[in-house]
């Protein structure tokens, strides 16, 4: 018997079916199908044969594939009772369906246990989001040592995957590889989401691209150790495994006790991956903290200083003065204060824990300071890292079983600190305790939240790892602090961009992406990053002209240039610009401040341009009356003369003016560049001409950035044009001949 359920949302639809009373399994998820499809029909075409040589049985690739219904490859579900294996083989009870939820309700007589799988699907964005939850209905306490949120089977004409690794100072590193012919897993067991595997996965049709082309997507919304798996079936199909990893011992169920994984969103489309980017901006403004992506709080996204390039742990009551004079000089409206505020804190090797305002730099407090920012028209953001805790703290003395360790052995340090076991109500207790009084005690409203070390020893005080429950923690914290103070806004930060994630996101207004403030570098990052999330989120800084962590000279039109696609701050001493950087700087702040109003739900990504040497950044307002086509050359082009590059995600119909845009212009100095680009004159083509034909690009030296900016002209005429459509590589408009 097949139990065949769909869930739809206005352009997509997926079809899951329980065979036999089993766990259901995804046999269609594509475009919206006809409402009267026979599902019944759909599950039989879906049915594979069984393989000789194996079982008399089908192993499905269900939610959760089961070795008590024959399973045999890597599990997504492992449990253990007593020290056995359990084998399960859950039947299913109930399926609840909603206009916009299913949930399947199973339970397993046998080993005792209920699951409960839920789906849901978001009708603006398209995301469907899946999360399982086990629950021990026996007399025996469970271990669980494996629960994806849901496994789904690899759709049959993907043959690449995309995903982001990395370290620390080169995050977001994206990776398009063939799927091959072996399992492929990806895991972070460090605690953090990680540098080098960001919870996100691409798979892709052969030949996808930014503006074309079939994609399927996953993110999960946790914050911690994860794992993902594409894991090849002895007998041909691929399975897609997506999860949050938990550590052996870590997650034990008591009697009457559930778990409930993290989130995994999944979000496809037909037309590449600039629309796939897109769809994911939609829903991380949407549902992820919504409140972050209003259009009052987007038309506010400040202009920020951050003063740990600038000065490290050097900093006094003087120093802070005079830079809080020149930022604001600069034109910026959020002065942030990072490390070395804080006792103790001259370097990283001590103070964390001990939370009180350094005695000799802030006698009185962190108040002074707030109020001369506010003064010079800026509001105080503050650095913290609450799950750290220097040895030889008070607060450790005083709690020796809030450190992170195993008994016997003395903690492993990381950047010379320990980790606090944020699992603990006590401590969690502790921390919204000091940083609510924080933000009573001065008017702060910004906290950059650090983390900055992996997990080792990742035991609480009852000798099990604590992984898992610290991530919960973490965001409990952040929760009741945004509870207490609405108008708090929290900075997600893990030596830059290592806990990078949608269970982040839920808490936190920005992502500090990564330490490195080298443009030539960053770009490529920011263009990665924005696969996945928007660019109001994403902090890109301007750094001094001399790259602290690649040691690269760079020139201001570059730092700028990548910066005015996220969301801006300067991070740098800024007496040491030059007047003519100073000049630029502060042009570019007050073209940001003067334009971001328009940026809501700005639709941004990066662009190919066929050169891997030319990074260009790509961002059409909403409305699709303008855009800003941001270059840079982050080394020597292949060609003398480089090509087109087509602009996609305007109007056909609409007519626009294509203008070099000071300060971003003009490029190489010296150089016959093409067309009307040579004397900056303006350019006026319809939005179907410049996504089919193009722009020629500018001739570049390595290291050179410029910007072209698109409006729609008044002149827009074009009779029987179509102006409601939009152009997109290789889709038919009607646009006139
Ligand atoms: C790591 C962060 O990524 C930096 O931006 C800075 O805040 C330092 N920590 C401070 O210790």
């Amino acid at each position: 018997m097949k139990q065949a359920v769909r869930l739809d949302s206005p352009r997509d639809t997926q079809v899951w079916v329980a065979t036999d009373g089993a766990l259901p399994e995804l046999v269609y998820w594509g475009p919206r199908l006809p409402d009267e499809e026979d599902l019944q029909a759909l599950a039989h075409a879906s049915e594979t044969p069984v393989p000789n040589g194996g079982l008399d049985l089908h192993e499905r690739l269900s939610w959760l594939p089961e070795a008590g219904r024959g399973y045999t490859d890597a599990p997504g579900l492992a449990l253990r009772r007593d020290g056995t294996r359990l084998l399960t083989a859950f039947g299913l009870v109930e399926v609840r369906v909603e206009a916009s939820a299913v949930t399947w309700h199973c339970v397993d007589p046998v080993a005792t246990l209920t699951l409960d799988l839920l789906l849901q699907v978001d009708p603006e964005s398209h995301v469907f989001s899946a999360s399982a939850t086990l629950g021990n209905a026996g007399t025996r306490p469970l271990q669980v040592d494996e629960l994806a949120s849901v496994c789904l089977p690899v759709p049959a004409t993907a043959a690449e995957r995309l995903h982001l690794s990395g370290r620390w100072s080169a995050e977001f590193q994206a990776v398009r590889e063939p799927l091959g012919s072996a399992t492929w897993s990806l895991e972070a067991r460090t605690g953090r989401s990680s540098h080098h595997a960001y919870p996100g996965l691409v798979l892709l049709e052969a030949g996808t691209r930014a503006t074309a082309g079939r994609a399927w997507s996953a993110q999960l919304a946790w914050s911690g150790n994860h794992s993902w798996r594409l894991l090849q079936t002895r007998w041909g199909p691929r399975l897609w495994q997506i999860g949050g990893l938990w550590l052996a011992g870590e997650i034990e169920l008591q009697p009457g006790e559930r778990f409930s994984t993290p989130v995994a969103h999944l979000l496809r489309t037909d037309s590449g991956l600039r629309e796939l980017a897109m769809g994911w901006h939609d829903f991380v403004r949407r549902h992820v903290s919504p409140a972050v992506s209003t259009l009052a709080t987007l038309q506010n996204r400040p202009v920020q200083f951050s003063t740990w390039e600038a000065t490290y742990f050097d900093h006094d009551a003087g120093r802070l003065q005079a830079l809080a004079e020149a930022a604001a000089e600069l034109g910026v409206e959020r002065f942030v204060m990072d490390d070395g505020w804080f006792r103790g804190r001259h370097h990283d090797r001590a103070g964390l824990g001990d939370w009180e305002p350094c005695p000799q730099r802030h006698p009185e407090g962190l108040a002074p300071l707030a109020v001369q920012v506010q003064r010079l028209g800026m509001r105080l953001g503050l650095w913290v890292e609450p799950e750290g805790v220097s040895p030889g703290s008070a607060l450790l003395e005083r709690n020796p079983h809030w450190c992170q360790r195993v008994d016997g052995r003395s903690p492993l340090l990381g950047r010379h600190q320990w980790v606090l076991d944020f699992g603990r109500e006590d401590v969690q207790d502790w921390a919204v305790d000091w940083l609510d009084g924080l933000l009573r005690d001065a008017p702060i409203d910004f906290l950059k939240w650090d983390m900055n070390r992996d997990f080792a020893h990742e035991h609480g005080e009852h000798g099990r790892p604590v992984a898992a429950a610290h991530v919960r923690g973490v965001h409990a914290v952040m929760q009741r602090l945004r509870a207490c103070h609405p108008a708090l806004e929290i900075e997600a930060c893990a030596s830059g961009g290592g806990r990078a994630d949608l269970g982040m996101m839920a808490q936190c207004a920005r992502l500090w992406v990564s330490d490195c403030n080298d443009p030539l570098e960053r770009i490529a990052m920011h263009g990665a990053a924005l696969q996945f999330l928007p660019p109001e989120r994403l902090g890109v800084h301007i750094g001094p002209a001399l790259s602290h962590t690649t040691g690269r000279p760079t020139s201001m039109r570059a730092r700028t240039l990548v910066a005015w696609f996220g969301h801006l701050g300067i991070e740098a001493d800024p007496q040491a610009f030059t007047a003519e950087e100073r000049d630029l700087l502060c042009t570019v702040v007050a073209a940001y401040r003067a334009t971001r109003s328009r940026w809501y739900r700005l639709r941004s990504s990066r662009i190919d341009t066929g050169d891997p040497a030319i990074q260009a950044l790509w961002a059409v307002t909403d409305d699709r009356t303008e855009g800003w086509l941001g270059l840079l050359a982050t080394g020597r082009p292949q060609a003398g003369c480089p090509g087109r590059l087509p602009l996609p995600d305007l109007v056909a119909g609409r007519r626009y003016a294509v203008r070099p845009m000071p300060p971003w212009w003009p490029p190489r100095r010296g150089v016959k560049q093409g067309g009307a680009l040579d004397d900056g004159a303006e350019l006026r083509l319809f939005g179907r001409t410049l996504a089919e034909s193009g722009l020629v690009l500018p001739s570049l030296w390595s290291g050179d950035a410029c910007m072209l900016h698109v409006s729609e002209t008044a002149m827009n005429t074009g009779s029987g044009a179509d102006a409601g459509t939009v152009a997109h590589d290789g889709r038919a408009t009607t646009f006139p001949s």
